[in-house]
């Protein structure tokens, strides 16, 4: 990389429970670049604004939430997963919920909300390279990004994966209802004005159904590889 070539973005967009979330922090880890999670953004304004009384389809007042509201990702001292504080309060745990992701879901389909993280988001890009998690990170935040994957699952195969990842932190949740979320929750991201979930024309699609992770993660690194020259 040259002192005036842009920092190199992988951009990993798709729906809830494509595997997006541990894809993007192993593929991060292995090439010692930056993550930028930014659904856990949204989840931080939904919560920020619910803590604050506000209705959520109030787009003027969520979007004073956007603009003011303090983020700090904070490295776990075992090693674990990632904190988030949320205007000084710890709320890595509260942003993990359904609920968190209903306000999430709710309050990005808000364009000034959007445009309020933009600066934020842009902000992780620093050498040597960005992971950047999302729904438009490759369509909006970073159109420019040499690298984009799309990842995708059956919903059924979602909603199975979301189901065992919030069993095993001792949430109560149904299989048939997780599913009903996530095709309510894809809806809404996909249809929505500004920013909706699509791939870029320029990414590369990857169907996670029934792939582990490693597999998933060798796919995804293999994008990185210089293409044959045809
Ligand atoms: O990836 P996630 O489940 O943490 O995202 C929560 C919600 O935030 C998701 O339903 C849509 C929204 N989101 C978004 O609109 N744009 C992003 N780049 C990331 C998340």
């Amino acid at each position: 990389m040259s002192p005036s070539s842009p920092v190199p973005v992988l951009t990993i967009d798709g729906p809830s429970g494509s595997g997006k979330g541990t894809i993007s922090r192993l593929v991060a880890e292995h090439l010692g670049w930056r993550l930028l999670d930014s659904g856990a953004l949204y989840r931080a304004v939904g919560y920020a604004a619910g803590m604050e009384g506000l209705d959520l389809s109030d787009a003027e007042a969520v979007t004073r939430c956007a603009q003011h509201v303090k983020i700090r990702f904070q490295a776990a001292p075992d090693g674990g997963d990632t904190h988030v504080l949320v205007n000084g309060h710890d709320a890595t745990d509260e942003l993990r919920t359904e609920t968190a992701g209903a306000a999430a879901s709710a309050i990005a389909s808000i364009p000034s909300v959007r445009a309020a993280l933009v600066d934020l988001q842009l902000g992780f890009r620093k050498a040597p390279g960005l992971v950047a998690d999302g729904r438009d990170m490759g369509t909006v935040i970073f159109p420019d990004a040499p690298y984009k994957v799309f990842l995708t699952a059956s919903a059924a195969e979602r909603a199975k994966r979301r189901y065992k990842q919030l069993k095993a932190k001792g949430l109560s949740v149904t299989l048939s209802g997780l599913q009903r979320e996530i095709e309510a929750r894809d809806t809404r991201d996909a249809s929505r004005a500004v920013a909706p979930l699509k791939p870029a024309d320029d990414a590369v699609l990857v169907d996670t159904t029934g792939m582990g992770i490693d597999d998933v993660v060798a796919k995804v690194l293999a994008v990185l590889q210089p293409r044959p020259a045809a």
